[in-house]
């Protein structure tokens, strides 16, 4: 009994356990600034964590903003903060149960020149 009362207790402390950038929307956590510098400049930060994946999903989607879309060069301290950031806080399972993020990640906006 004592083991479930801590069990409950731990998932409801998880569950809410993060906090949310008013400017970017996006989780506050170690590598938000590089991310909001290099990533939400182009397009909002929800609209990045549409989906999500591990370090190697990150890493591809890097690469692949520098050849199609114009990402600059990232010095590695950049590159792998912005990797940990994404991989730890928007993995691909996220978005499990945490609706309240996920409600309007449907309206994706470009803030291209
Ligand atoms: C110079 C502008 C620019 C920068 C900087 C930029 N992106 Fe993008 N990004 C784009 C454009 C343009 C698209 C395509 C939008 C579309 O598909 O309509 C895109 C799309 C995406 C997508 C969705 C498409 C897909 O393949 O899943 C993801 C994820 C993404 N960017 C992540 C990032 C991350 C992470 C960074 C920072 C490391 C970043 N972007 C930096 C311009 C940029």
């Amino acid at each position: 009994m004592k083991k479930t009362v801590f069990f409950i207790f731990t998932v409801a402390l998880f569950a809410g356990n993060y906090k949310i950038d008013s400017e970017s929307k996006l989780i506050v956590d170690k590598g938000l600034e590089d991310v909001k510098e290099n990533c939400v400049v182009c397009h909002t930060g929800r609209f990045i964590v549409k989906n999500g994946g591990d370090k190697k999903f990150w890493e591809t989607k890097i690469r692949v903003m520098q050849k199609a879309f114009g990402l600059w060069d990232l010095d590695k301290r950049t590159h792998d903060s912005i990797v940990n950031y994404l991989a730890k806080n928007y993995h691909k399972d996220w978005k499990k149960g945490r609706d309240s993020l996920s409600k309007d990640l449907s309206t994706p906006k470009l803030n291209l020149k």
